[in-house]
């Protein structure tokens, strides 16, 4: 009988099915910075090992610095080791793959002479894929974006690639979409948010959309509160000077997280297709309740680490990190309506934080209390129902559920949960998220990347709560690494009578 579950699926699966790309070129700017040397040029590596990259492929590292092909091939290759030492890759490995390296030294803002470098690498190859990424700080879009159109090299098969964060309000944002947009076309541009590329985030829309059992419940009758959380135990390190510029705000909830909510909140598309996704997670972002100066207070938590440990290491504080005190939060807490039919009434609570006890990502959707018991209150405490995704460490999805605990003994009750890990169903690796946004863009995949729209409908929501945080002087609350966050993060749902789940 086929009952739907054939052998081989029973069997881990080998997790990934290679789909070809078309040869490509690609070029990195700002390939000597953290981004290019820990996530993108790894991310390449890894589909070319994987058999991905066609042998018809440039990979131009374009930055500054002026140095040789073979000394930044000794670069990239170096940082890899250094941050993926689990990695066993031999030398002919990395001859092989280096043979794609190429290098061209290049003030990426002037027209610098050097532009005919990166023309003469190009090859003029006006039919072949051609990616710029540009790992650049947000002011450098336009002028390089110019710099591109003036050479010409914005050919009909080109995409830019922008990294986050585009812009740091929505004025800034508009600024930039605007001049990209005079040398490419919306449908070429691809605005990363690396969140979308994650394993466990595209699965969120499988879960909702193709089960039969999620959607009838995935509404106010039925959902008590969704949390989201992201916790690092990071710390900003090397990048306190760019972080200061931003904060945890800016830079974790105005993209990765505001996508979350989205993916959680939206309506079923009619399709998976990139642009119908995108119309109901702009809905979405559309009916954000906006934070006014009179609800901050009440419903936002900003919070900077000062000195701690995290797992027996002692950490410095932010401000001694900085090298001088400032109010820049590195955590967040936030109580969020989404204003329309579906989650009227069920407030969504956000919280992200640096230097914090775990590193943990993971959604909850909390469902509402039983009506009335039928078990004595000896039995055991009845727990509500909650479907926690969890984006990482361990990625799966659990279904938390009171069962009656198994044996003699009377009635007694636990809550376990219905269990799907991916590291025990999949297989043991499965590509980064760098390593499929990069291959979407290749594939003209627009669906993991946000629209100008959505972009700028996520910073006017996020501009309101600047606005408000300045003009009622909200503050960073000191917390020390290695916690939980400011114990106002713990009082703002607290107040509530719910609490941040906590389940390992
Ligand atoms: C980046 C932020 O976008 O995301 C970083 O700028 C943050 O501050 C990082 O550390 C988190 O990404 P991940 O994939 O490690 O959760």
């Amino acid at each position: 009988m086929d009952n739907g579950i054939h052998n081989k699926t029973r069997q881990k699966s080998t997790g990934s099915q290679l789909l070809p790309v078309e040869p490509f070129d690609i070029v990195v700017f700002g390939a000597t910075g953290d981004l290019a040397l820990r996530k993108l040029l790894p991310a390449l590596f890894h589909r070319w090992r994987d058999g991905q990259i066609p042998e018809d492929c440039k990979i131009i590292g374009a930055s500054r610095t002026t140095m040789s092909r073979e000394i930044f091939i000794t670069q990239v290759e170096t940082r890899y080791r250094t941050h993926y030492p689990d990695e066993k890759n031999g030398t002919n490995d990395w001859q092989a793959f280096a043979r794609h390296l190429h290098y061209c030294a290049l003030d990426v803002a002037s027209e610098d002479a050097n532009w005919q470098e990166l023309e003469a690498l190009l090859d003029g190859r006006e039919d072949k894929i051609r990616l710029f990424y540009l790992a650049l700080p947000p002011g450098l879009f336009g002028p390089v974006s110019a710099n591109i159109g003036a050479r010409g090299l914005n050919t009909a098969q080109a995409r830019i690639v922008l990294e986050k964060p585009i812009g740091h309000d929505l004025n800034s944002a508009r600024a930039i979409n605007h001049a990209v947009g005079k040398v490419f076309p919306e449908k070429s541009i691809f605005r990363i948010d690396h969140y979308l590329g994650k394993e466990t985030v595209q699965n969120l829309l499988i879960l909702r959309f193709t089960n039969s059992l999620f959607e009838p419940i995935w509404n106010a009758n039925v959902v008590d509160h969704v949390q989201v959380t992201v916790a690092e135990t990071v710390g900003a390190g090397n990048r306190a000077s760019y972080y200061d510029t931003s904060g945890a705000l800016r830079d974790m909830v105005q993209n990765h997280m505001l996508q979350l909510l989205c993916l959680v909140a939206m309506e079923p598309p009619n399709d998976f297709g990139a642009d119908t996704i995108r119309d109901e997670k702009i809905k979405v972002l559309r009916a954000l309740r906006p934070i006014t100066p009179a609800s901050a207070a009440k419903d936002t938590v900003r919070g900077q680490y000062r000195d701690g440990a995290i797992n027996g290491t002692a950490v410095p504080g932010y401000a001694d990190e900085l090298g001088q005190p400032t109010d820049t939060e590195t955590y967040t807490a936030l109580k969020v309506h989404v204003d329309n039919w579906r989650w009227s009434g069920v407030p969504f609570y956000l919280r992200t934080g640096k230097c914090m006890k775990e590193r943990r990502s993971e959604i909850v959707i909390q469902f509402k209390s039983i009506a009335h018991a039928l078990t004595s209150p000896e039995a055991g405490h009845l727990h509500p129902t909650r479907l926690v995704i969890r984006l990482q460490p361990d990625e799966g999805v659990k279904l938390l559920l009171m069962t009656k605990d198994p044996g003699p003994g009377g009635m007694r009750l636990r809550y376990v949960p219905l269990n799907l890990s991916y590291a025990d169903t999949f297989c043991a690796r499965y590509p980064d998220a760098y390593e499929r946004v990069l291959m979407a863009v290749v594939r003209n995949d627009l669906g993991l990347f946000m629209r100008r729209d959505e972009v700028e409908a996520a910073w006017a929501w996020i501009d309101g709560i600047l606005g408000a945080w300045h003009s009622e002087d909200v503050h960073s609350q000191s917390y020390a690494a290695g916690t939980d966050g400011p114990t106002q993060g713990a009082m703002l749902i607290d107040r509530d009578g719910r609490e941040w789940f906590d389940y390992l």
